[in-house]
């Protein structure tokens, strides 16, 4: 199937001219119906419609996702329980409620300061992909018990947006952060794979699934948004525009971990 191509359209529309069972992975933040001015279309429906419109999109991702392959919705609370009952309904596999805690944004005072979306993770079917090693996280500590390769992340996330000072910050609303698309992409797909983003904005899911060796399609209904993904994948990317800050640690006794095997060494050279 043709892939590694951005192109302006309606998601549902261009959904339909995918084949059936073609696509490995779908991760997607689609608009959350909050007003956000996205340009040549304003993120505002009844609740109705928005609910048909998540309805229709959903449907036709579910055809094309391959029988084991893996979706992840992004969404805002006030539409993720609904969400939620949807893709349930639509029959896919339930596999994670995922929480995204972004460390800052608008102060409230009447009522306590958002800081979270969340990513609604379900699978097609009971066999899916999952690469736990290639996701792993520096232990808190050392434990015996523990696999000192590296924790799972759990389901609390904690990523910064992507600061509007920082470098690799685009023109575009709601840039998600490359790190946490990484963490998705390394997860739930193997290279070679096909990653589906249908509301791409500034292509953030398919740099990164380019970066990773996936192949990539992406959606977007705002052309200046598909010049702006293309002008992005073209350049180099380091990860840089944010980072879980528990990648960074190290075990609070690693000292004991580095004498314990210190020692089993010393006992191997006695034997
Ligand atoms: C939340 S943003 C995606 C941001 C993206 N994850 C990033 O990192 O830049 C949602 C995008 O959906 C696009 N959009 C809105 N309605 C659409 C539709 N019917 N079909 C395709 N794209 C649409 C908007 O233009 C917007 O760029």
């Amino acid at each position: 199937m043709k892939s590694n191509y951005f192109i302006t359209g309606n998601a549902i529309e261009e959904l339909k001219k995918l084949p059936d069972g073609s696509v490995d992975l779908i991760c997607t933040d689609p608009p959350y119906n909050l007003g956000k001015d996205y340009g040549n279309n304003i993120d505002w429906k009844q609740w109705h419609e928005y609910g048909q419109f998540t309805l229709d999109w959903l449907t036709e991702s579910k055809r094309v996702l391959k029988n084991d392959g893996s979706l992840y919705v992004f969404m805002g609370v006030k539409f993720i329980s609904r969400l939620f009952l949807m893709l349930q309904e639509l029959g896919f596999h339930f596999n994670g409620w995922i929480t995204w805690h972004y460390t800052q944004g608008m102060g409230r005072t009447k009522g306590f300061s958002p800081r979270h979306e969340d990513i609604l993770y379900f699978t097609k079917s009971d066999d899916f992909t999952f690469n736990n090693d290639d996701v792993r996280i520096p232990q808190k500590y050392f434990r015996e018990r523990n696999n000192m390769q590296g924790a799972n992340p759990g389901d609390v996330w904690e990523f910064s947006h992507v600061h509007y000072s920082n470098p690799e910050r685009v023109k575009h609303p709601t840039q998600k952060p490359e790190a946490l698309m990484k963490r998705i992409i390394s997860a739930s797909s193997n290279k070679g794979d096909i990653v589906l983003d249908p509301f791409v904005g500034s292509g953030t899911t398919c740099v990164v699934a380019n970066f990773l060796d996936r192949k990539w399609i992406g959606f977007d209904i705002n052309p200046e948004y598909i010049e702006m993904s293309e002008n992005r994948i073209k350049k180099e990317i380091n990860m840089l525009d944010s980072i879980d800050p528990r990648e960074d640690r190290t075990p609070r006794d690693l000292k004991k971990f580095d004498e314990a095997k210190q020692a089993s060494l010393l006992l191997s050279f006695a034997k």
